[in-house]
């Protein structure tokens, strides 16, 4: 298999990376309120998206939040409130700081057990976006292992592809993740991946450039099926390509 051909963006630096993923995300929510009236959106946790959710925040009038659905490219199994959980990180940097109605936000219910949350956050995605969901963005970031949201190299729910979210059991870690799967993410129209420094050029570069190993490899499963994909990366990120 060749090579992922995803369209790359190499930024000077984090700041300008940052830029250019909320214009990303402003043009996707303009697209598509255009379009449907609705924009929905899927965020990481992470560090990488800080700073374009800071710059969305300071500038609430770029999207049209009131008609925005939020959801979560995964989550970890903890409460809301716990400092390790994604919608905790989003709703303190993001979400409490912009016209956002609380209903518009879907994080997954981490009260549960992993697997009713994940059959649960399937009917939020079902519920917002009708039996077939199409996200309109989603953004993502990738580990040093080249994960993508919680799909971890050689974790059982890389290869789940009849589920739109699945509990995700990662080898090294005692508990689950909540994740979106590859059905998902690639049924959106608009995809970014979001990798920022020196200490991701290795996984970009086997992203990017390494033979196509999708278990070993997850990031590379990210193929929109008739959607976009732009990498976000700044110049420490590629530094091996
Ligand atoms: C999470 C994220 C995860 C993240 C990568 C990169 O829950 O941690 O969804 O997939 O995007 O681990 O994390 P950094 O942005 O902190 O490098």
């Amino acid at each position: 298999m060749q090579p992922c051909s995803a369209n790359v963006l190499v930024c000077c630096d984090a700041e300008a990376a940052a830029i250019e993923v909320g214009r990303l995300i402003a043009c996707a929510a303009e697209r598509a309120f255009d379009e449907r009236g609705m924009f929905t959106l899927a965020v990481p946790g992470g560090s990488s998206p800080r700073r374009a959710f800071e710059l969305l925040a300071d500038s609430p009038a770029r999207l049209p939040w009131s008609h925005t659905h939020v959801f979560f490219t995964d989550e970890r199994c903890v409460p809301p409130d716990h400092e390790q959980s994604n919608y905790r990180f989003a709703h303190e940097v993001l979400l409490s700081k912009v016209p956002l109605p609380s209903s518009n936000v879907h994080r997954f219910r981490t009260e549960l057990p992993p697997e009713d949350a994940a059959v649960e956050y399937e009917e939020q995605l079902r519920e917002v976006m009708g039996d077939q969901p199409r996200l309109d963005f989603v953004l993502l970031g990738m580990g040093e292992d080249t994960h993508t949201a919680s799909l971890f190299p050689h974790s059982p729910a890389v290869g789940v592809l009849d589920r739109l979210a699945a509990a995700n059991q990662i080898a090294g870690l005692s508990a689950h993740r909540l994740t979106l799967t590859f059905r998902a993410i690639n049924s959106a129209h608009s995809v970014g991946v979001l990798a920022l420094g020196s200490e991701k050029a290795p996984a970009v570069k086997k992203a990017l450039q390494g033979h196509r190993n999708v278990d070993a490899h997850p990031v590379q499963g990210v193929r929109p099926r008739s959607g976009q994909l732009l990498w976000v990366i700044d110049h420490c990120a590629a530094s091996e390509l």
